[in-house]
């Protein structure tokens, strides 16, 4: 008898609820995501934590996909660049990057995005470009767009602490 194993594992993917059955218990989430799911915006880089460009979401926290297992995630809600827009209105952190001009190449740009959501979510990067750098130095950008993308995360918490301060008015 051969050894086989599948698993079931459900989980939520930019708010829609999916059950998936794992033919293989290595399979990464980036590859769930990429290859199973169809969900390409998640970028692969290096595919060994290095770089960043797999960064999404997992119960709002920022993780680099290549190095989690699909399995682990059951349960999980997560979210990709693909969930971020609501409808024609982009997210505030997309936004901001067009307008400062945080891509060039744009490879990088999802895991940089997602990884810059999950920092606000934080709400520990303060005001100092520095510490965004450094808080965001897990996401590499071969095309040195590091400035623009500064800029970005410091506009979009602003406006995101400003629609919340509206929103608890
Ligand atoms: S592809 Fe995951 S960190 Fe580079
Ligand atoms: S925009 Fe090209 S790698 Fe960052």
């Amino acid at each position: 008898m051969g050894y086989h194993m599948s698993l079931s594992i459900r989980l939520t993917i930019n708010g829609q609820p999916r059950d998936v059955a794992l033919d293989d218990p290595r399979v990464t989430l980036l590859d769930l995501l990429r290859e199973r799911l169809h969900l390409t915006g998640t970028k692969k880089g290096c595919d060994r934590g290095q770089c960043g460009a797999c960064t999404v979401l997992v119960d709002g926290r920022r993780i680099n996909s290549c190095l989690a297992l699909a399995a682990s995630m059951d349960g999980a809600q997560i979210t990709t660049i693909e969930g971020l827009a609501d409808g024609e209105t982009l997210h505030p952190v997309q936004a901001t990057f067009i307008a400062h001009d945080g891509f060039q190449c744009g490879y990088c740009t999802p895991g940089q995005i997602m990884s810059a959501v999950g920092l606000i979510n934080e709400g520990r990067a303060g005001d100092d470009p520095e510490r965004i750098r450094e808080l965001m130095s897990g996401n590499i950008c071969r095309c040195g767009a590091y400035q623009g993308i500064t800029e970005a995360v410091l506009e979009a918490q602003k406006i995101l602490s400003d629609d919340e301060k509206r929103d608890a008015a």
